[in-house]
């Protein structure tokens, strides 16, 4: 069992396209365990993306993720953090595949709708970073058992 973290980002908020990522992820089998509606810090933000604090784009990156809501959520589910990553698609929409949520509603790689945790180690870093253990929910589900 796997938890991984993700963020539908300022652009998907505003463009009301919450519900229909999130039920994408619902209907596949994934759990939700955890979720808040929020507004980033600056501080977040760039704790977030530490790793990337030097590439070119890193300002306008900070900039964007702090400029409106973000919906931040962890969902459960086995291979959670590939099975997630899959169904966004490539971070440059250009190159996602129509069918996964880049390649169905984003054009452009400062605009493309949302994140996810693309390892072991990053997942664990976020949830800890956006939420901590004690935030995370454990309860069961009738439909775990068809999983
Ligand atoms: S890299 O250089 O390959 O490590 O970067 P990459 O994995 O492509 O992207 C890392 C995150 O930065 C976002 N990104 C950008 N944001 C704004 N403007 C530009 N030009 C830009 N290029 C990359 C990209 O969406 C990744 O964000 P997350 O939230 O991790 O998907």
């Amino acid at each position: 069992m796997e938890r991984t973290f993700v963020m539908v980002k300022p652009d998907g908020v505003l463009r009301g396209l919450v519900g229909e990522i999130l039920a994408r992820f619902e209907r596949r089998g994934l759990k939700l365990v955890a979720g808040k509606l929020m507004q980033v810090t600056r501080e977040l933000a760039e704790a977030h993306y530490a790793e990337h604090r030097e590439k070119p784009f890193f300002g306008d990156l900070v900039a964007f993720i702090t400029s409106g809501p973000v919906f931040a959520f962890v969902l459960e589910g086995p291979n959670a953090i590939g099975v997630v990553r899959e169904m966004m698609g490539k971070t440059n929409p250009k190159e996602a595949a129509p069918g996964t949520i880049r390649g169905d509603f984003a054009l452009t790689i400062d605009k493309n709708v949302i994140h996810g945790s693309d390892s072991p180690e990053s997942a664990a870093r976020e949830i800890a970073l956006w939420f901590g253990e004690e935030a995370l929910l454990s309860y069961d589900r009738p439909v775990d058992a068809w999983l």
